[in-house]
């Protein structure tokens, strides 16, 4: 039997894909993580229906993945629009405000996402949360010349602070494709997801942050293990 997990993110990914066999994807947009993985795979497996899709990816693992696998792969500096976009996220609330940036990819991913005409998340009940960043830390990408000026700084106004790092394959800080260093905050206390970001943002040397306000997201494909549930943001 199937872990009940991985069933929920596989039903999921299924039925992202019916959407997007529904959906204009001349441009289609790419994330990262591994429920992405398995949607790459079953784009390889219909390739047939994507012969015509040009793909932009948010990281260099899934752009050579897609291109690997014969498909056609452009720099995000080619584009100004996305037809669909296709990613994961590490949390999802209620109104369906985002956190995301566990595989440290989360700025390309919100410069895409903010270019597209159709955002659609895929994700496993285990996502769901109350409230972003009560289960997990704040993932925020940081200039690295200004690495210790906002470390500083975010402890002043009361933040915990980590400096991810890896664990094999590199002894040292975890940068991002975008060549930023990745973070982990904890806020002092609760507050609005688009007020956590203005305020994280207003820090130089802040270049992204993890959150992703509901204003990026149009679809939030939810699988469970007997199920799916297709969440669209009222507007
Ligand atoms: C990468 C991301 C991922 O989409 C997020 O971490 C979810 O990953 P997974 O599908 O492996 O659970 O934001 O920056």
């Amino acid at each position: 039997m199937l872990d009940p997990v991985l069933e929920a993110k596989k039903k999921a990914v299924e039925e992202a894909m019916k959407i997007v066999l529904d959906t204009k994807r001349d441009i289609m947009g790419i994330g990262n993580g591994s429920t992405v993985d398995m949607f790459i795979d079953l784009l390889i497996s219909s390739s047939h229906l994507f012969i015509e899709s040009y793909f932009v990816c948010a990281s260099l693992y899934t752009a050579r993945k897609l291109a690997e696998a014969g498909f056609k792969v452009l720099s995000v500096a080619d584009i100004d629009t996305v037809d669909v976009y296709i990613d994961g996220a590490d949390e999802v609330d209620p109104q369906l405000n985002l956190l995301k940036g566990g595989g440290a990819a989360s700025t390309l991913e919100k410069i895409i996402a903010s270019a597209s005409n159709l955002r659609i998340y895929i994700v496993d009940y285990t996502k769901l949360v109350k409230k972003l960043g009560v289960r997990r830390s704040i993932p925020v990408e940081v200039l690295p010349q200004a690495l210790s000026i906002v470390v500083k700084k975010l402890k002043e106004k009361g933040f915990g602070v980590y400096i991810r790092t890896l664990k094999e394959g590199k002894y040292g800080f975890v940068i991002a494709d975008t060549g930023g260093v990745v973070i982990d905050v904890v806020p002092p206390q609760n507050i609005d997801p688009l007020e956590l970001d203005r305020e994280l943002k207003s820090i130089p040397g802040v270049v992204e942050t993890g959150i992703f306000t509901k204003d990026l997201v149009d679809i939030v494909v939810i699988g469970y293990p007997d199920k799916v549930v297709v969440s669209r943001r009222i507007i």
